[in-house]
């Protein structure tokens, strides 16, 4: 670990601190708004790396034109101090004028089997997007490996193919889901959320669990199981389900019926607030 953490705004400061620092390099990708669950992946790092890197970058081209771009926390000071307490090495802070420096940019298009169902028909072009600043990250850190939480499963889902369908040279890590202690999941977007919100919120995790424990009872459907999961989350008062489906943990076919590993998938929205979430079924509990 170094002494000191090093922030850096360009791409030409991150490749002279890259050419300095030869060992394993890991990478974490982040929008800001630090909290425990980034950090779960930056210990995770540390815990396996040499020097770690991670990103701060609000990335316009994955938000749609009704989504909350403007308003989405920089809180950039307290990030990095977050970032220093837990062992960072290296800071990237670009602006987006150094990350996009062209009115258009090519684009990483990942495949429609994993992009047309769940969040990505909700979020039109946003997979394209996380897929191409990703990918742009990639080539610019040339990390060994790279850490990137479960909790965006199809997020990290789209990662794993690009990695493998193109080739590229680096080692995916999917980290836990890190949850307060009521099971909410941490996410940056969840200082958005009023005292009400925030307290049915832990509903979605209590209600993944549910499904799972009757789709694993082998007493009800998976489909029975479902649709009474869906129909105690729109009991919540001002909550609109998007989605809670049972998908193949590896393909993200949806699935009719149980058949490990699986992962139960949920979005919906709490007043104005969009919550996703999801739990991975790999053994059978009984
Ligand atoms: P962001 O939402 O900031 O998340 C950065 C990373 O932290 C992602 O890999 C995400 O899955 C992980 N993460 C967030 N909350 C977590 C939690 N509670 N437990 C474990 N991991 C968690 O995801 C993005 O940014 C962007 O799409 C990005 C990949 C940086 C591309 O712009």
């Amino acid at each position: 670990m170094q002494a000191t953490m090093q922030v850096v705004e360009t791409v030409k400061d991150l490749k002279s601190w890259r050419r300095a620092h030869v060992g394993r390099v890991g990478f974490v990708p982040t929008m800001g708004a630090l909290h425990e669950g980034h950090m779960s992946l930056v210990r995770q790092a540390r815990q396996e790396c040499d020097f770690v890197i991670i990103s701060i970058f609000v990335n316009p081209l994955q938000f749609g034109p009704h989504e909350d771009l403007n308003k989405y926390p920089r809180p950039i000071e307290k990030d990095l101090d977050l970032c220093r307490k837990n062992g960072v090495d290296l800071v990237f802070h670009p602006t987006v004028e150094e990350m996009y420096t062209g009115a258009e940019t090519t684009k990483v298009v990942p495949p429609a089997n994993i992009t047309s169902t769940l969040c990505a028909p909700i979020r039109p072009g946003h997979f394209i997007g996380v897929a191409t600043v990703v990918m742009k990250l990639f080539n610019m850190v040339e990390p060994t490996v790279a850490y990137f939480g479960e909790k965006d499963y199809q997020q990290l889902t789209v990662i794993r193919q690009m990695v493998a369908d193109l080739n590229i040279p680096i080692e995916i890590v999917g980290v836990p889901t890190y949850r307060d202690k009521d099971g909410l999941a941490l996410s940056s977007r969840n200082i958005y959320m009023n005292e009400e919100e925030r307290l049915l919120a832990p509903k979605l995790h209590q209600v993944l669990c549910q499904v799972r424990d009757d789709a694993l009872s082998g007493k009800v459907s998976l489909k029975y199981a479902l649709t009474r999961g869906r129909e105690i989350i729109r009991q919540i008062p001002n909550s609109e389900l998007q989605y809670l489906e049972v998908c193949d943990a590896v393909t993200l076919e949806i699935l009719n019926e149980v058949r490990l590993p699986m992962v139960i998938l949920v979005a919906a929205k709490l007043g104005n607030v969009r919550l996703i979430d999801n739990l991975v079924v790999d053994k059978a509990l009984r």
